[in-house]
């Protein structure tokens, strides 16, 4: 559990940024990752969400081109694209790998500002990979901020957001809800995002870092099936809306329901959009429940609701696996963890615990010896902290 250096990173940003790209120096900008506290699945089901911004990210070197070509290499992908901006269209290609995330970025604020100037990249972060806490929206964020800031267009945080996200969904093609943008793009330090993505509306919610922790627990199983299960769950949770819009009554969104609403349209569903149903509504919830245990600072009641927010995900909507299941157990078996569920769209990747300060070390080791013995392999420990928004570094 040892925090990566800043300024260690920044160096090799820079450093490999003359290597690949020569004179004069880049600007450097960093875009947050997130974890969300409650509200699985509920961002693109008009619901309610709950994240926070962290510590780690995604940083970008950045330098405009006179001409319209862009170029992008990473400190940690070995791919390296180079593309004329004039070739880049309305999706990404199987060829352009993680660069299709830039790349939309680039393609949505030139539609968006007509700036189509060409830019070259290199990008670098402290946050896994693809393990569920958004370096794809950081990546997306970090992009966004940079272009703005070399072209002078003053865009605002929401702004930024609404770019990142409209280049996920149609560029990249992943039918995401609005938390991960919205949550690097608004993030500020001590405070949780507390997200109505119907509005959008927000508003910012302190967490005491000094009575909470929250230990991020990376089962390193890769989310081979994230982006078509994810993109099915999308699909059910609209055609359980339309059966309860044609059933029942006619709401905006999934997650305006009650559960009696639910359950009179029973018959009319089977039963896997039953479940998943029960728990978008379900969730929405607890969610509340959780934003009353912020707000008063009883983290055992905001550790219950995420216990009981695993479990649905887990039984009702069918994306946690047994690495999640046994790595969210071991937490809660140890002595100061408030509760445990996993994070981002699940199917493999990180869960949190929620852990009374001090206790993160034990909890670490003790949960880390369970997960060996099941499944002989490594999961990985960090304690992460609440960070700062996007912005330019260094
Ligand atoms: C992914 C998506 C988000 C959200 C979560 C699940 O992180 O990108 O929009 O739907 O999964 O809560």
């Amino acid at each position: 559990m040892h925090a990566p250096d800043r300024q260690k990173l920044l160096s090799a940003l820079r450093t490999r940024f003359r290597e690949a790209w020569g004179d004069p120096a880049p600007r450097c900008f960093f875009a947050p990752g997130r974890v969300n506290l409650v509200g699985a699945h509920l961002d693109y089901n008009g619901g309610d969400v709950l994240p926070m911004a962290v510590d780690r990210g995604v940083y970008a070197a950045a330098r405009l081109r006179s001409d319209g070509r862009i170029r992008l290499c990473s400190l940690d992908q070995k791919l390296v694209v180079e593309v004329d901006g004039a070739e880049v269209g309305q999706r990404t290609r199987p060829e352009w790998g993680w660069a299709g995330y830039p790349l939309g970025v680039w393609h949505t604020y030139g539609k968006h500002t007509g700036r189509h100037a060409g830019v070259d990249f290199v990008f670098g972060g402290d946050l896994p990979i693809g393990a569920g806490l958004s370096s794809s929206a950081a990546i997306e964020v970090a992009t966004a901020v940079a272009l703005d800031t070399l072209h002078g267009t003053g865009l605002d945080r929401p702004q930024l957001a609404l770019l990142a996200h409209r280049a996920e969904n149609g560029f990249v093609g992943l039918r995401c809800g609005i938390m991960d943008q919205f949550a690097s793009a608004l993030g500020r330090p001590g405070q949780v995002l507390w997200l109505h993505c119907s509005g959008p509306r927000w508003e910012h919610v302190p967490f005491d870092g000094k009575a909470c922790e929250v230990l991020v627990m990376d089962t390193r199983k890769p989310r081979l099936l994230a982006k078509t299960g994810f993109n099915e769950r999308v699909a059910q949770c609209a055609k359980a809306h339309e059966v309860l819009r044609a059933q029942v009554r006619d709401l905006p969104h999934l997650a305006d329901y009650a559960m009696h609403d639910l359950e009179l349209a029973r018959d009319a569903m089977d039963d896997v959009l039953y479940r998943r149903a029960r728990h978008v509504i379900g969730e929405m919830a607890r969610l509340d429940r959780g934003v009353v245990a912020l707000r008063s600072g009883d983290f055992r009641a905001l550790g219950q609701v995420l216990n009981e927010s695993h479990r649905s995900t887990a039984v009702d909507y069918e994306v946690s696996c047994d690495e999640l299941d046994v790595i969210t157990a071991a937490a809660r078996a140890c002595d100061g963890v408030f509760g445990a569920r996993l994070t981002g769209a699940g199917f493999g990747g990180c869960a949190i615990a929620l852990v009374a300060p001090g206790r993160a070390t034990e909890v670490a080791q003790q949960v880390g010896i369970a997960y060996r013995a099941r499944f002989g392999t490594e999961a990985n420990f960090d304690l992460l902290r609440i960070g700062n928004g996007p912005g330019e570094v260094g």
